[in-house]
């Protein structure tokens, strides 16, 4: 059974050596919370995946407390560590995970095989103390059952992973402020590839690249419109087993991020045109869905769904970006609960914004794609 402790000193300087000793730790960071293992212990990284039912070919990102740290596990050429100094002066310790090529040290299990090791400093406190005192990088995944939404708070940590034995869940009241995973970039040769969109954005990354004259190509990969590729692929060819898919993009599968409950994006045609979005099934709500459904709006545009819709609730009623992605996760874990709710119909974040394209990544996915007709 896992245990909750409190963030005291001493109880983050006894989770610091149960980590050691090969027993893993959840704890907060500014983007989601973590499961921790010790990056020196074979069993424990073999224990996260068991944890969280997630397969060997998707590779973990491993925590650091800063640069010098990081350049341990890895190796660079000359303009590959020129353009990681560069990025991670500015956005260290901060939500940016960094995939490089990895030095020999680094345990072949938490790259999936692979050469390559995805790092990144965080910069939340209690996450840098357990980083000073345990002195170990800690491989860390978000600490949810695999394909299920991210945990943000230590109850939804608890929620999922209840059942691990030797898993110690660290009860913090300051707040995993940004709410959604890390940007995930890979730099390799001359280019820096963006795999994961987040909070630092490819325009941000774009901005350093040029103010500091580094010849390297910023790529974005158009993350849903690829990964309807790839579930067309597994629908078509039904021997492709999801674990083969992995491996050739780890992490990239289209259903993660997933409520329990069947989830959509509400398609508005009043307001939006279908070639604004990666439209990939389309229903038309019924008006017996309704009252058996959850409406999680944003900028108040279905109010008039409040007494009808078996719940409802508001991302950010004034359109806060920021606000909406910090609820995101808590607002679909509590609705999972309500007794009775058998859908969960999103409204579309509009593309306003870079960080805007973060937040339709994740609800695209919680909605495998689906979108009805309001
Ligand atoms: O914000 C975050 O990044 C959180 C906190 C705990 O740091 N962690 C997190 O980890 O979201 P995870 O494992 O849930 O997502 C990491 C993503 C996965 O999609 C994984 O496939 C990808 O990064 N990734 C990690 N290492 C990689 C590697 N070496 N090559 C390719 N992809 C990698
Ligand atoms: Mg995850």
């Amino acid at each position: 059974m896992a245990k909750l402790v409190d963030n005291s000193f001493e109880s983050l300087s006894k989770c610091a050596e149960y980590l050691i000793a090969g027993e893993l730790v959840a704890f907060p960071t500014e983007t989601v919370y973590g499961l921790g293992a010790s990056l020196w212990n074979n069993d424990a990284l073999n224990a996260v995946f068991i944890a969280k039912k997630r397969p060997k070919t998707d590779p973990l990102i491993v925590h650091v407390q800063n640069q010098e740290e990081a350049k341990k596990l890895v190796s660079l050429k000359q303009n590959e560590e020129e353009c990681f100094n560069v990025l991670t002066k500015k956005f260290w310790p901060g939500p940016l995970t960094i995939i490089l090529r990895s030095a020999s040290i680094v345990p072949k299990i938490v790259m999936a095989g692979g050469a390559f090791v995805g790092i990144r400093a965080p910069s939340h406190k209690t996450a840098q103390q357990l980083l000073s005192l345990s002195k170990v990088p800690i491989a860390a995944p978000s600490a949810n059952t695999f394909g299920h939404v991210s945990p943000t708070k230590s109850y939804h940590v608890f929620d999922d992973l209840k059942d691990v034995s030797d898993l110690w869940i660290i009860d913090d009241d300051t707040k995993c402020d940004i709410g959604i995973e890390s940007t995930v970039i890979k730099i390799e040769d001359k280019t820096i590839e963006l795999l994961r969109p987040g909070l630092i954005t490819a325009s941000k990354i774009q901005k350093e690249i040029t103010e500091n004259k580094l010849d390297f190509l910023v790529i974005e990969r158009k993350k849903y419109i690829e990964n309807e590729k790839i579930s067309e692929k597994q629908e078509r060819n039904k021997n492709v087993s999801r674990e083969t898919f992995l491996e050739n993009a780890p992490g990239q599968c289209l259903t993660h991020y997933s409520p329990w409950v069947e989830t959509y994006i509400i398609f508005d045609p009043k307001t939006q045109r279908t070639d604004q979005f990666p439209l990939r099934k389309k229903q038309k709500l019924l008006d017996t869905d309704l009252n058996i459904s959850a409406i999680v709006d944003f900028g108040k545009q279905y109010l008039q769904y409040r007494n009808i819709a078996l719940s409802y609730s508001d991302l950010s009623e004034v359109k806060d970006i920021q606000e909406a992605a910090q609820k995101l996760f808590i607002v679909l874990r509590t609705i999972e609960k309500i007794q009775g709710i058998k859908k969960i119909l999103i409204a579309n974040i509009l593309f306003e914004d870079d960080f805007a394209n973060a937040l339709f990544d994740r609800i695209y996915r919680a909605a495998s794609g689906k979108f009805v007709e309001i």
